[in-house]
């Protein structure tokens, strides 16, 4: 059976570290491509020598052509600009609309067969401007955002509860901004929804709202922290567990930036859900029951993607 192949586009500091992870779990043979020349080149010869080392049979390779991801099965886009201290992840919008708009016309007419993850921010809008341009099929281009942020999340209940992250299971909906939604009714701990775990006295109602924020602030946190850059480790781990599921058919349920066409009310919308993911993309978006309050600030996370997706169209509109 041939290998499959990885195509990353983007090869900065999320790509790079795409290209490791995907090389160690033996994925695909992968192309890195950057506008930078030289940096995907380079980044794929120091990780190919590593190979010997690691114990990974894959082909790296990378170039500034888009040509180089023809026939892809899977392309993780993070082209584009990442966040400075005091920036939010919308004042990325102007350069990397236009970012999104050119890589996904390369996909289209590149890898049209390709599963489509898109990490670049602001990440709900960028993928809807990319899936548009690309032209597959909406089931085929995803976001990732609800991964990162769950993982977060768990994070920082597992460092709570001093237990095993893999014991923790978290759900955070919504966009990928200050308005995302963790989901406190349907996160637990080996089963245990956290609202039983504050009557068991495992934590108070404050703390686990500062968990909470602190998620909602978890980039930040990052950005502050680097001081010239964004969150990478996390972020690449997160979109190679989607790949994963994609090209395993693993089916795994994943909170991912889904295409809505009336799911949760919604029309023509990228915003994070539940989804299953197998070889058919997202085989199914699970529509959860939300009690009033969670309904709410899932309608203001809505909202504020869609404010953004406004701000895209007025300035194509400006544009043509
Ligand atoms: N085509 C291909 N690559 C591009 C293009 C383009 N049109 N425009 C920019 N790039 C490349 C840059 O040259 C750079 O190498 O995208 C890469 C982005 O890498 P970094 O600047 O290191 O950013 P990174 O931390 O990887 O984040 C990428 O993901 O999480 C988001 O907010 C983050 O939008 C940012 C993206």
């Amino acid at each position: 059976m041939a290998r499959k192949k990885i195509a990353l586009v983007g090869a900065g500091q999320i790509g790079g570290t795409l290209a490791l992870l995907a090389a160690q779990k033996e994925l695909g043979d992968v192309v890195l491509v950057d506008i930078v020349p030289g940096t995907p080149a380079g980044k794929a010869l120091d990780l190919a020598e590593a190979a010997p080392v690691e114990g990974y049979n894959v082909s790296l390779t990378g170039g500034d052509d888009y040509s180089a991801i023809a026939g892809a099965d899977v392309v993780i886009v993070t082209a584009g600009i990442p966040r400075k201290p005091g920036m939010s992840r919308d004042d990325l919008i102007g350069i990397n609309s236009g970012v999104c708009k050119t890589v996904g016309e390369a996909i289209g007419k590149h890898a049209p067969n390709a599963f489509v993850i898109v990490i670049t921010n602001p990440l709900d809008v960028m993928v809807w401007v990319l899936q548009q341009a690309s032209g597959l099929p909406p089931e085929r281009v995803v976001g990732m955002a609800g991964v990162l942020d769950s993982a977060r999340f768990r994070y920082f209940l597992a460092e709570e509860f001093n237990v095993s992250v893999e014991d923790v299971t978290a759900f955070v909906l919504g966009g990928h901004g200050d308005t995302m939604v963790p989901l406190v009714r349907y996160s637990t701990v080996a089963g245990i929804p956290l609202p039983d775990l504050v009557k068991m006295g495992w934590t108070t109602q404050e703390k686990l709202d500062a968990i909470v924020q602190r998620t909602r602030d978890g980039g930040a946190e990052i950005v502050k922290l680097l001081g010239n850059g964004s969150a990478f480790y996390a972020p690449a781990a997160s979109a190679i567990q989607m790949a994963e599921s994609y090209l395993k058919d693993q089916k795994r349920v994943l909170p991912v930036a889904a295409h809505l066409s009336g799911q949760y009310g919604q029309d023509d919308l990228y915003v994070g859900v539940p989804t299953i993911i197998g070889a058919g993309g997202v085989e199914k978006i699970i529509e959860i029951e939300l009690n009033d309050e969670e309904k709410a600030m899932f309608q203001n996370s809505v909202d504020a993607v869609k404010t953004l997706v406004d701000v895209v169209k007025k300035l194509n509109a400006e544009k043509a």
